[in-house]
């Protein structure tokens, strides 16, 4: 069988796959034990013949996906996939570069410099800010904060490339009360414990209260990072940046952002008022995979500082084939991967076919999705809208009942119209919504509102059962 036999079969099951996205249910049909079953086995002795194991793969793992490209796939913060996007994605695949070293892809490593300056001006950062393109908002942390530590200790006389945390002085790491959890895993694989982690209180919709921050800041002569949000995963808040970025610069810290999906409304000129100030900070990280709609996996982390940022990753070795200082981008330098995929590609394509305007209006369209869910479901009388809802999460609390709210989700994720999933926020069960995907309609909306209804009017709680 020709190459082409198994990449034309894929090429048309993946246009049919997304054809059937209208249509089927978004849950995944399968279970563990079917999936066990009908995947696994021994392993091969023999090797199989391309288009049969591909078509063995389909038939056993397709009961198992989940139909996130959808339009009615609403969980946790997850885009999907534009049709240039997709195809950039395969290309990746097909050329196969090892986008470590501009020599292992020279096509790859500039289109990262150019997608890389597209995304800084988009986002409103200043020029010159050195990136990462990594896995996710998770290893963008890990990035950034690895060139905290690495500029936050040199300004007190320590280098800690050369000789690590093990008698350094503490750092000190201050954060919202609500951060987004990959901040304090990031932090531990960098060493730095949870100890020495200071948490700000947040308001009711989890931003944080900034008001007393100056003076916390002061109150240690410790070389201190600040993390601030954009985007709370559960609610989409915004941390007051301005009033951060006052206090993190008069007292010499080092600011770094969490916009993993919040700091693509810098992006839209109608919600750009919410992240005033995102320019003021050191570091940042965010997602191509969430809001931009990149398929997985696509991370980005930006840098103010080019040399923190260089000192922190660089790698060299005498077999490698470098490029000279200025003279092209080995991303190994700048990334904590060595060998990696050439990620540049997808978001690259990304960028080309929304341009800025189409950029802005996908932020835009999705954040009014948000809305027009919270106004369909918040005009029942059981049902109560719990954030403001300033980006595209949406919190629903059923019946004022924990129980029957929990209910209320896993009865929506068996129907099968839409998928979203469930959360404890302040103390209280709520419905988490997250329109995040191109391909939601205004259509998805209505229908998946009026199946959470349908579902929610089903479900009494136990005061009146
Ligand atoms: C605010 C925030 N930060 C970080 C992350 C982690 O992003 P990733 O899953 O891309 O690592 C998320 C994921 O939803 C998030 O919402």
């Amino acid at each position: 069988m020709s190459e082409h036999a198994v990449l034309d079969l894929t090429a048309r099951y993946a246009g049919d796959y997304l054809g059937s996205l209208e249509t089927r249910p978004v849950r995944a049909q399968a279970g563990v034990h079917a999936l066990r079953a009908a995947l696994g086995g021994p392993l091969p002795e023999r090797p199989g013949e391309a288009t049969a194991v591909i078509e063995a793969l389909i038939a056993g793992a397709e009961p198992g996906v989940v139909a996130i490209p959808g339009g009615r796939y609403f969980g946790f913060v997850i885009g999907g996939a534009l049709p240039a996007a997709l195809a950039a994605d395969w290309l990746t695949s097909t050329w196969d570069q090892n986008a470590g070293l501009f020599a292992g892809g020279p096509s790859a490593s500039v289109v990262e410099e150019v997608a890389a300056g597209w995304l800084a001006e988009l986002l409103g950062l200043p020029a010159g800010v050195t990136s990462a393109f990594v896995t996710g908002c998770q290893l963008a942390h890990v990035t950034a904060l690895a060139a905290a530590r690495h500029g936050m200790l040199e300004r007190v006389g320590w280098d800690v490339e050369r000789d690590g945390l093990a008698g350094s002085p503490p750092l000190r790491v201050v954060v919202g009360e609500e951060r987004h959890v990959t901040i304090d895993r990031a932090l531990r694989l960098l060493g730095i414990g949870v100890s020495q982690i200071v948490a700000v209180p947040a308001d009711r919709q989890g931003r944080m209260r900034a008001g007393g921050l100056l003076e916390l800041l002061g109150s240690s002569q410790a070389p201190t990072i600040v993390c601030a949000q954009v985007g709370n995963v559960n609610t989409g808040a915004v941390d007051p940046l301005p009033a951060i970025a006052d206090a993190a610069s008069a007292a010499g810290a080092w600011l770094h952002v969490d916009g993993a999906f919040g700091m693509w409304a810098a992006a839209s000129p109608e919600l750009r008022p919410l992240v005033e100030g995102i320019e003021r900070a050191d570091s940042w990280a965010t997602d191509a995979h969430k809001w931009l709609n990149v398929p997985y996996d696509s991370g980005l982390m930006f840098c103010a500082h080019p040399a923190a940022h260089r000192a922190a990753m660089s790698a060299h070795a005498s077999y490698l084939v470098q490029a000279e200082p200025g003279a092209a981008r080995d991303q190994l330098d700048w990334t904590p991967e060595f060998s990696r995929r050439a990620r540049g590609f997808p978001v690259y394509a990304a960028l080309r076919t929304l341009g800025r305007s189409g950029v802005a209006e996908l932020i835009d369209r999705c954040h009014a999705h948000a809305r027009r869910f919270a106004e369909l479901l918040g005009s029942e009388p059981d049902v109560e809208i719990l954030n403001e809802v300033v980006l595209n999460q949406v919190l629903v609390r059923f019946h004022a009942d924990d129980e029957a709210t929990r209910e209320v989700v896993s009865r929506v994720q068996e129907d099968g119209t839409c998928w979203l999933s469930g959360t404890t926020w302040q103390g209280v069960a709520a419905m988490r919504i997250s329109v995040s995907n191109w391909r939601t309609t205004e259509d998805d909306v209505e229908r998946s509102a009026a199946a959470i209804l349908r579902l929610a009017a089903a479900v009494r709680t136990p005061a009146v059962a």
